[in-house]
């Protein structure tokens, strides 16, 4: 975990929450110089105190983790808006419609930032009937593969994962324009409009 929660958080929340450190501490049952102390980063709660201190200030264990409260205005309902994370330990793959404070195997995942691919990672696209085969001529070995490709529109999401030693390649319905995007385990993500 590269992300613990900070003082300057705890403040922040238990201001906006209008009570004092005294009344924080008797609701989570520790004294008020405990408080005192993480506020001003002289120390930090115990693991087991987040989810009651996150309770306390009314947010969510990962917003207090984060720092990041947020306000759900439903506003990362455009699939456009989306998101991968890519766990560089395990290869688990997370999409979200918005921002997030994803973890995994204890590390915080940063949104991966998609490119235009090189000549190594481009994509071919061949209309079969009403869909289209996609190839991507690409190493696909235990040690450098293409891990999965999606296509995302404004209201649907597919995703087809590949496996080291098959092929990177596969049929879709593009229908509804959007964005095609690939992901290779060395080389990072790519992207393209459909
Ligand atoms: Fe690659």
């Amino acid at each position: 975990m590269d992300h613990y929660i900070t003082g300057a958080t705890i403040r922040r929340l238990r201001e906006g929450k209008g009570i004092t450190q005294a009344q924080l501490a008797d609701i989570i049952g520790v004294t008020a110089k405990a408080v005192s102390k993480w506020e001003t980063a002289k120390g930090l709660p115990d693991i087991t105190l987040i989810e009651p201190l996150a309770h306390a200030l009314g947010v969510s264990v990962a917003e207090l983790l984060s720092g990041n409260v947020v306000t759900n205005q439903n506003v990362s309902c455009n699939l456009l808006r989306s998101h991968f994370y890519v766990c560089p330990i395990c290869g688990n793959i997370l999409h979200a419609t918005g921002r997030a404070a994803v973890t995994c195997c204890g590390i915080t995942l940063p949104p991966l930032e998609a490119e235009t691919a090189d000549d190594r990672h481009a994509l071919t696209l061949e209309r079969v009937e009403d869909e289209s085969f996609l190839t991507i001529a690409h190493p696909m070995t235990k040690e450098h593969f293409i891990s999965f490709i999606a296509h995302v529109s404004m209201d649907r999401i597919q995703m087809v994962k590949f496996y080291p030693e098959g092929n990177a390649e596969t049929r879709l319905s593009l229908r509804g324009g959007g964005y095609l995007y690939w992901y290779c385990n060395r080389h990072g993500l790519m992207k393209r409009k459909v």
